[in-house]
């Protein structure tokens, strides 16, 4: 994979990506880690001193009308290449949000960060995504060709529901994997891979100390997973070790 970016990658899993991908014998050429404050991500900046090719890059990804010019900066850098892999991992998990408590407000940031955002997002990267497929039109489908990877959760499969709550989490990353599903069909033809990976219960701020993986277990097993990504993985739920989620 010559390029690769990360949203949300101050902190949490994001950062965790980013960090391993710099570890790696062959790291990609370039690596765009965005967050929210670029100059608050102390950790972030420390990893991009010591390896060049991390770019780090301000983003939002809420605010819609920044994307144009993040992708023009991508461009700007990547040139002809493309970009070969989305990572649409920010995410929020609105607290307190059982049927008593639940509020309008939560559940439309819930809609606007996990599932609008990575839609929007890939929308403004399909001119790059389509140009790393193209370079590569000889190729079978896989993460080095081009790829989205949606962040969604186990808590957002309808099947595997049995605690009920959690309303704007789990009804966000529910719609996130209808988006996955769709997009899978419509980039098919370009050859872009589409999928939605559930990362484990990792110790984050979001999964809490009691969660199971570290993060460094699981974008191991995550970056594993991707590289092993083909054609019959696109407009599926799987999880950090490949195994499928039921929706
Ligand atoms: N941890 C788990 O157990 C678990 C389980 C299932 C799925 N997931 C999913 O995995 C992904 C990463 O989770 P995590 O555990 O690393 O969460 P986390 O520790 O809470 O980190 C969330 C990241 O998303 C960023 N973010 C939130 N809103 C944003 C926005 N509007 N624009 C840009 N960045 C934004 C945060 O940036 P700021 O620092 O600026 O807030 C932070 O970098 C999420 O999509 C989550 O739903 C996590």
């Amino acid at each position: 994979m010559k390029s690769i970016l990360v949203t949300g990658s101050n902190r949490g899993i994001g950062f965790g990506l980013v960090k391993y991908l710099t570890l790696q014998p062959i790291s990609p050429q370039f690596l765009f880690a965005t967050c929210r404050h670029p100059t608050k991500a102390e950790a972030l900046q420390e990893i991009a001193e010591k390896h060049k090719n991390v770019h780090i890059l301000q983003l939002d990804v809420t605010d819609f009308e920044s994307f144009g010019s993040v992708v023009k900066n991508v461009e700007s850098i990547v040139q002809d290449e493309g970009l070969n892999l989305l990572f649409n991992n920010a995410g929020i998990s609105p607290k307190f949000t059982r049927i008593n408590l639940v509020k309008v407000e939560q559940m439309t940031s819930g809609f606007m960060t996990n599932a609008l955002a990575p839609l929007m997002l890939t929308k403004a990267f399909l001119p790059l995504l389509k140009k790393a497929a193209q370079n590569k039109s000889s190729e079978s489908f896989s993460a080095s060709r081009a790829a989205v990877i949606n962040f969604s959760s186990i808590l957002g499969s309808i099947a595997e529901n049995s605690s009920g709550g959690l309303y704007p989490y789990r009804a966000s990353k529910a719609a996130l994997n209808a988006i996955t599903r769709s997009m899978s069909v419509d980039l098919k033809s370009d050859g872009i891979i589409v999928t939605s990976m559930h990362p484990g219960w990792v110790k984050t701020e979001m999964g809490g100390r009691n969660a199971t993986m570290t993060v460094e277990e699981s974008v191991s097993n995550i970056i594993r997973t991707v590289l092993s990504l083909s054609e019959k993985h696109s407009g599926k739920f799987i999880q950090y070790d490949g195994k499928e989620v039921p929706w």
